[in-house]
């Protein structure tokens, strides 16, 4: 049995990382922070959740004693807090994604405080990097969007020469965190879709190092709580009718990503930690195929756990069977 320490609670990734942990079966103590809730119940703020917990300070001595620490702050304050850790680490902000330092100050437009862990963090995509993530002291848990986009393209950049890769991605509002916008207010946002970040995404620079192709990547925000559905047009040469077949080979063994003939929907990955792949066509020389996460899940608090189960050498499932939530 395991104690995890989860920094951030108040926000939407800390709710849904103590969703998933109050019923995981290795762990036996939890810990969860959050500063403008301090002391408070955790049950009389977030009412879904059915435990007896308080929020708590942050106290980095408790968090150094437990065995694994999730960070769910925004990117600029996890590298402030992430190198006072000395034990296992998954963040789940864009602070130890990028490898190139100088890659993420330009994206970021920030000094990056600890570039020293960088290249320790391991960028937590199971589906490629397994084996490093077993051994990792830190993981860096991808970007919802980059987790949408990377899983949809990999086994494509792998097989084929991929060119003119164009990703456009539909995604729920939950992915912008719990802090109203004025494009997450409900007139703006109902019955609407809103493009926004048309070009220079930060998460592009995630799919461009992982999947070492230039990637043209436009984002719209819908009006739904969860979800991101990612549509891949890329143009390919070399026999199209295989496509399907190496994605079905590429992820075969995985138990979270499931290839579908047809176009994925976002309500049957909701809740869960499901990626969906499917509905490959071509025409001219162009692929299409498109993927659906639940951001909060896979594109965020699923994947983390998975990643911690990983690394702690559990069942790959543990806590985060759920299956989804459709209609
Ligand atoms: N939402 C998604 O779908 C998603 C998916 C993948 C990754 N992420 C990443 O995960 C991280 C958390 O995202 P989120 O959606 O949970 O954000 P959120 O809903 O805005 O919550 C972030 C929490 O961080 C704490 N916080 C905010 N500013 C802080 C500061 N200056 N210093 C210390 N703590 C601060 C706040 O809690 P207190 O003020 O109570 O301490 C807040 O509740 C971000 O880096 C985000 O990019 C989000």
């Amino acid at each position: 049995m395991s104690s995890v320490y989860v920094i951030g609670g108040s926000g939407y990734t800390g709710s849904e990382l103590m969703r998933i942990l109050l019923n995981h079966p290795k762990v036996n103590e939890l810990t969860v922070t959050a500063r403008q809730w301090k002391d408070e119940s955790v049950k009389e703020k977030l009412p879904h959740l059915d435990t007896e917990l308080r929020f708590e300070e942050l106290n980095l001595t408790k968090a150094n004693r437990s065995d694994f620490v999730f960070v769910c702050l925004p990117h600029t304050q996890a590298m402030e807090i992430v190198p006072k850790l000395d034990t296992r680490v998954i963040d789940l902000s864009a602070d130890f994604r990028i490898k190139d330092q100088n890659k993420y100050e330009a994206v970021y437009k920030v000094k990056h405080t600890a570039p020293n862990l960088l290249y320790d963090a391991v960028y937590g995509l199971p589906e490629i990097y397994r084996s490093n993530i077993k051994k990792a002291r830190i993981v860096a848990n991808p970007g919802c969007l980059a987790t949408g986009a990377i899983l949809a393209l990999y086994p494509l950049v792998k097989n084929y020469d991929a060119k003119n890769i164009i990703v456009d991605a539909k995604t729920g509002i939950s992915g912008a965190g719990k802090n109203v916008t004025e494009t997450s207010h409900f007139p703006n946002l109902n019955e609407n879709i809103v493009p926004y970040k048309l070009t220079n995404h930060r998460h592009i620079a995630e799919m461009e190092q992982e999947l070492g192709v230039d990637v043209h990547f436009t984002p719209q925000v819908i009006p739904v709580t969860r979800g991101i559905l990612t549509t891949v047009h890329a143009f390919v040469e070399g026999d199209l009718e295989r496509v399907g077949e190496f994605y079905k080979k590429t992820y075969k063994r995985e138990p979270f990503t499931k290839i579908l003939a047809d176009p994925p929907s976002i309500l049957a990955v909701r809740g869960s930690n499901y990626c969906h792949i499917g509905g490959f066509a071509h025409e001219k020389g162009r692929v299409v195929l498109f993927s659906a996460i639940d951001n909060l899940v896979k594109g965020a608090s699923g994947q983390a756990v998975q990643n911690m189960n990983i690394m702690a050498g559990w069942d790959e499932r543990a806590g985060i069977e759920a299956m989804g939530l459709s209609p």
